[in-house]
């Protein structure tokens, strides 16, 4: 095994290594924006390809040496664009907020104006948030979505643009748990003359697997990260038109980045192909079909959730009616082995940091081959705990029945 030989080097970081591997087999992970890669992927990540510098791309590098660099980057590329649908991909960026930086730089000017999804309304930071390049670079407009539904409303989305005149609008979500309407969204950006760029990081696995929309038939760029439900290494991709493909190779390299992670891109071609295969749109689906069931099983404990249910892998939960806030709720559950995230939810009363929901997610349980059962199980523990989360003896025998259950379901990619 790889791994061992850091023992040998460097024992320290073997123990934390295999620390966090058996974190990460004895807990109920919900981190929506988590997953196992395999073993293969992990594989292509600790591989030669580490060792090798390759700015340029494919056929048109600075360095020698690139017989199998190329084909490795080419191979990545074509499976992108077979397995989205897309005319172009660039698998460089280094993660998804390097992705998005490039597409703003290919599209438009510092000091242009953009329109994103509001943070605390479930956009991400990159969408034009202040404290991010992108809300200070850029004359960035965030749409809320509606007090009422929790959904975002399209004929918000077509008022700020109006108004705006926007040169780039996005639209993709990090805490929003249902389908998106990039048709509709498609329609606004021609309105108002703007490129529409689909961020789609936590759900491109799911599109992959034909469980959710996919915004490349209507979107001018589509970007995502691989290591969400994509299930690949941690990295980004871009997808565009054949026309855009240009001012955006060039944005990622030279304008953002240097020479590309290969072992990076050789990862992502190997999660790729895992993500090709019709056990992995069953793998999607299951994901959908495990999110509804535990939803529906914490609504049945007196949960209320955000926009009343979900289309993808993500539950936002409101805690309100349970009269805890949503950071002490994680870590009690982090304390009883069930490891989600604090988050806010839309027009929170509560603080950023001491915000009112959690937000769960369920890539990674499903990739363990964990079923609705198991999901009716696990809203179970999220309800005993979170209804006391004072009581270290109800959350001390949650976890003694966690470490038991989790045996039955080998993590993908984990050496124990
Ligand atoms: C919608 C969205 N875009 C971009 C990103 C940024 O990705 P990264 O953390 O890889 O920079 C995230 C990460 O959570 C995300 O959810």
């Amino acid at each position: 095994m790889a791994i061992e030989s850091i023992r040998t080097v460097d024992p320290e970081i073997f123990q934390l290594i295999s620390a966090e591997e058996r974190r990460q087999r004895d807990s109920i992970r919900l981190i929506a924006s988590e997953n196992y890669a395999s073993k293969a992927v992990l594989a292509a990540v600790g591989s030669v390809l580490s060792n090798k510098y390759a700015e340029g791309y494919p056929g048109r590098r600075y360095y020698n040496g690139q017989v199998n660099t190329d084909a490795i980057e080419r191979c990545a590329i074509e499976r992108a664009k077979d397995l989205f649908g897309a005319q172009h991909a660039n698998v460089q960026a280094y993660s998804g907020s390097p992705a998005n930086m490039a597409v703003y730089a290919a599209l438009c000017e510092p000091g242009d104006p953009i329109v994103g999804l509001s943070l605390p309304h479930g956009g991400h930071l990159s969408h034009g948030w202040k404290v991010n390049f992108s809300g200070k670079l850029y004359d960035a407009h965030q749409y809320p979505v509606s007090r009422e539904t929790e959904l975002i409303d399209l004929e918000v989305v077509r008022e700020l643009c109006h108004e705006v005149k926007p040169k780039v609008l996005s639209v993709g979500t990090t805490a929003y748990p249902r389908a998106i309407d990039f048709e509709g969204f498609a329609a606004v950006a021609k309105e108002v003359g703007a490129y529409l760029v689909a961020d789609v990081a936590h759900v491109s696995g799911l599109i992959a697997g034909g469980a959710y929309p996919n915004p490349v038939p209507f979107a001018d760029v589509v970007t995502s990260t691989t290591h969400k439900t994509l299930r690949g290494p941690r990295g980004g991709l871009i997808l565009c038109r054949q026309d855009l493909a240009k001012a955006i190779d060039r944005a990622v390299f030279p304008g953002l980045q240097g020479g590309p992670h290969m072992n990076q891109i050789t990862a992502l071609a190997v999660a790729l192909k895992e993500a090709s295969t019709p056990e992995y749109a069953r793998y999607c689906a299951q994901v959908i079909a495990n999110a509804r069931a535990l939803a529906a099983a914490l609504e049945m404990r007196g949960f209320r959730l955000v926009t009343g249910g979900t289309d993808s892998h993500i539950v936002l939960v409101d805690l309100t009616p349970k009269g805890v806030a949503g950071r002490i709720a994680a870590d009690a559950l982090e304390r009883a082995g069930i490891v989600c995230n604090s988050n806010t939810i839309p027009y929170d009363p509560r603080t950023p940091f001491d915000p009112s929901g959690i937000r769960i997610g369920t890539p990674c349980v499903t990739s363990r081959g964990m079923k609705e059962p198991e999901m009716e199980q696990i809203a179970v523990w999220i309800a005993d705990v979170v209804e006391n989360v004072e009581d270290e003896t109800v959350i001390k025998d949650v976890r003694t029945e966690i470490l038991q259950m989790v045996k039955a379901f080998p993590a993908p990619g984990l050496d124990f």
